[in-house]
């Protein structure tokens, strides 16, 4: 497909970094044979770009690259390098072994960057790109640039350099929003001036990519696509630097579930969802909140009582999408003490009891003192009342 094409279409793009911006989290760190089950369940899941690592960074990175890149059957496998030779040479040493690889190089445009972090003239930093672009075409089609700090750019240089890398041959163009700094309607003005002033945009396909310490990366990402963005950059369950980066499966469930208000499509069995985000927990070390969005402990569990029943009556009282459509095999209803009688009906069915009026009645009102009593009432606690209850009749 040409980026034209892309651009037309309603596809987006899923670009996952969890194995390399997901893992420059602190002490996020994984072993080589972790990367590995993460990026075959990535590959099975329909991720279109996996970015697995920044070779030149260390040795177990650049092995990383390499066996990712060996493995990996349909996704396409990116490696991360500054613009420098060195840097992109070491990346296609270990990309060479994919079937569908993809260099990303990137420097930083900012006024704040190019000064303090790069020292480097602003003229320099349009050769650089020039330079590290061309380099990259030399090994490979598929060429991604992207503009450290963009979303903090000068505006005419940002489309000075995007129109220097599409013509040195870059075929994707990442804007990130590296410090998380940017809001929705910023981002989606910062894309459609680019795309409208840079004569040769349509050569390329645009990348979001959104950090997210004020809570935004999601809602900026999605502007994004609005905005004629085709690829979104990501993580499963945000995993990323600092506060992290757009989150993949909100992501995938907001263009899914609201498809009405944003008619684009993933190419994610959104099944998998669960499952990657607990083995990413598990191999990261980081824990999924309890409250987040689509994969946390209690995205689809219910305990107040008025929510129990109207779940009990019809699921979509309380849910916008179902458990089994991000692989969680049903919805819980949590029993507590805000839980009320049709909940609690419900959980002893389950648990192989029918009682009478009067034993269900003294039951129920001994589960509540329980409840008042102790923060989690488990199966086994409700199986033990109840046995109590039984034996004293
Ligand atoms: O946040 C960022 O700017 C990045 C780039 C290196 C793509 O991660
Ligand atoms: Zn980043």
């Amino acid at each position: 497909m040409t980026p034209q094409e892309i651009n037309d279409s309603n596809y987006v793009r899923i670009f996952d970094t969890t194995l390399r911006d997901g893992e420059q989290s602190p002490g996020a760190s994984m072993t080589l044979a972790e990367k590995l089950k993460v990026a075959e369940v990535l590959d099975d899941m329909g991720v279109d770009v996996i970015e697995a690592g920044f070779p030149i960074a260390s040795n177990g990175d650049f092995e990383a690259v390499r066996e990712v890149a060996k493995l990996m059957k349909r996704s396409t496998v990116a490696g991360l390098c500054r613009a420098s030779k060195v840097d992109i040479d070491r990346a296609w040493e270990a990309l060479r072994h994919a079937k569908s690889p993809r260099i990303h190089t990137f420097i930083s445009t900012s006024p704040l960057h190019m000064k303090v972090k790069l020292q480097m003239d602003p003229e320099d930093v349009v050769a650089a790109i020039h330079e590290s672009v061309s380099h990259a075409r030399r090994y490979c089609e598929d060429v991604e640039w992207s503009a450290e700090d963009g979303t903090r750019t000068e505006p005419d240089f940002l489309c000075r350099i995007v129109e220097t890398a599409i013509a040195a041959g870059a075929t994707t163009i990442n804007i990130p929003d590296t410090v998380g700094y940017t809001t929705p309607d910023e981002y989606f003005d910062m894309f459609r001036m680019v795309r409208e002033r840079v004569p040769n945009a349509d050569k390329a396909v645009f990348s979001a990519h959104c950090h997210n310490d004020l809570g935004l990366a999601v809602a900026n990402s999605l502007a994004a696509v609005r905005a004629g963005v085709r690829q979104i950059e990501c993580t499963i369950n945000g995993l990323g630097e600092r506060a992290g980066n757009a989150a993949m499966e909100e992501i995938v469930m907001a263009l899914r579930v609201r498809h009405d208000a944003m008619p684009y499509e993933t190419g994610i069995d959104s099944t998998y969802l669960t499952r990657a985000s607990k083995l990413v927990s598990q191999v990261s070390g980081f824990p999924v909140q309890y409250n987040k969005a689509i994969v946390g402990k209690n995205a689809f569990a219910h305990e107040s009582g008025i929510h129990q029943d109207g779940m009990l009556k019809d699921a979509q009282t309380y849910e916008i999408m179902t458990p089994e459509s991000v692989g969680l095999n049903k919805s819980n209803l949590v029993m507590g003490k805000h839980s009320g009688r049709h909940a609690f009906k419900e959980k002893l069915k389950d648990l192989g009891y029918a009682l009478g009026d009067n034993a269900f009645q003294e039951a129920f009102s001994r589960f509540k003192d329980l409840a008042d009593r102790k923060k989690n009432v488990y199966d086994e606690d409700i199986v033990a009342l109840v046995d109590d209850e039984l034996n004293r009749a």
